[in-house]
């Protein structure tokens, strides 16, 4: 038995609800040549950090989510679903934004329509999220910033800083192509067209380690960790590198498993074990993730099965 359970994490970044509206489409608009969809049910989900969050609760360990949503019914519906998933919130309501919707439009099965619902928070309510990061972050073992660059982690660096000398583990993943902003963290962990964004290309295993190491420690960063898709993911740490093959036996749906894999990660710090023992276990979740259908989580039971 692995001490998950005990295990505290916050999540810090960009929350969103993913929502899907189903219905049946018998008709062409007349007013213009597009579907008329009469929905008949809808669903909504845990997206972008929520859904970090999300997979932290499902493997045992104790989540805490901070991010900014609006003051609209979407981030009501946010603070519910947090809630049933017993997850707990520190939200920062702006009344000047939207929550970060991504609404889908579904006649029959095929996606007909997403409808993108995103402002960036205002500088007061950012102040107010870093602050309150600086009051609570002491209460965790472990911080994971999930950056999907809709402007909620604009303070980053002072949060970092305040993460460290806590003396808490920093785990980051990141979005976009200026990777400054996560100067002195313990880890980062880009997917491959993340990682190309950042460095170019690569045309050899050779080359790759060599940029990987390169912006490691030009960032200051202990490891990089390359999730690789197919080919599993790549620990770089200085003077060492671990390839782990992915062990997902049959792939239905790769969304998300990014999500799955710094959740994982970070209840496997959280528990005491070692960076590559929870790449290790990360990678294990991620093979498991794949097989389902949908933004799924893994469940300690799973993980530990067999
Ligand atoms: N097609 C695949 N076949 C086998 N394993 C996969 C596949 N896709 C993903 N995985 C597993 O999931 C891990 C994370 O996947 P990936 O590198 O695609 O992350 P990601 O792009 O951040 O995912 P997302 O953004 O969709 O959440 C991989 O390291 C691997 O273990
Ligand atoms: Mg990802």
């Amino acid at each position: 038995m692995m001490a998950i359970q005990q295990g505290r994490i916050l999540v810090v970044g960009d929350i969103m609800l993913d929502r899907y509206w189903f219905g049946e489409v018998n008709r062409i608009s007349p007013e213009a040549p597009v579907p008329v969809v009469r929905v008949q049910s809808s669903d909504e989900r845990l997206g972008g950090a929520a859904n970090v969050a999300r997979n932290i609760a499902a493997l045992g360990a104790q989540a805490a989510l901070m991010g900014v949503v609006g003051g609209d019914e979407p981030g009501k519906k946010v603070a519910q679903l947090l809630q049933a998933e017993g997850i707990k919130p520190f939200l920062q309501a702006d009344p000047s934004v939207a929550t970060t919707v991504k609404l889908r439009v579904i006649g029959r099965t095929q996606q007909l329509l997403r409808v993108d619902f995103e402002q960036i928070p205002s500088q007061d309510v950012l102040q107010t999220k870093l602050n309150d990061f600086i009051q609570w972050v002491k209460d965790f073992d472990v911080v994971i910033f999930s950056d999907y660059g809709k402007g909620g982690l604009q303070h980053i660096p002072a949060m970092i800083t305040a993460a460290r000398e806590a003396g808490k583990w920093v785990l980051i993943d990141p979005k976009g192509s200026d990777w400054e902003r996560y100067r002195g963290a313990h880890l980062i962990t880009p997917n491959r067209g993340e990682l190309k964004e950042v460095v170019g290309g690569w045309n050899s295993e050779d080359q790759l380690t060599a940029k990987a190491q390169q912006v490691r420690e030009h960032l200051g960063l202990e490891a990089l960790l390359v999730t690789r898709s197919e080919q599993g993911m790549s620990l770089y740490q200085p003077d060492q590198v671990m390839h782990v093959p992915t062990v997902a036996r049959e792939v239905f749906d790769v969304s998300g498993a990014g999500d799955t894999v710094i959740a994982t990660l970070a209840c496997g710090l959280a528990a005491g074990q070692s960076l590559p023992a929870s790449v290790q276990l990360a990678n294990r979740a991620a093979g498991i993730v794949v097989g389902k259908l949908g933004t799924a989580t893994v469940t300690y039971q799973e993980l530990f099965a067999s």
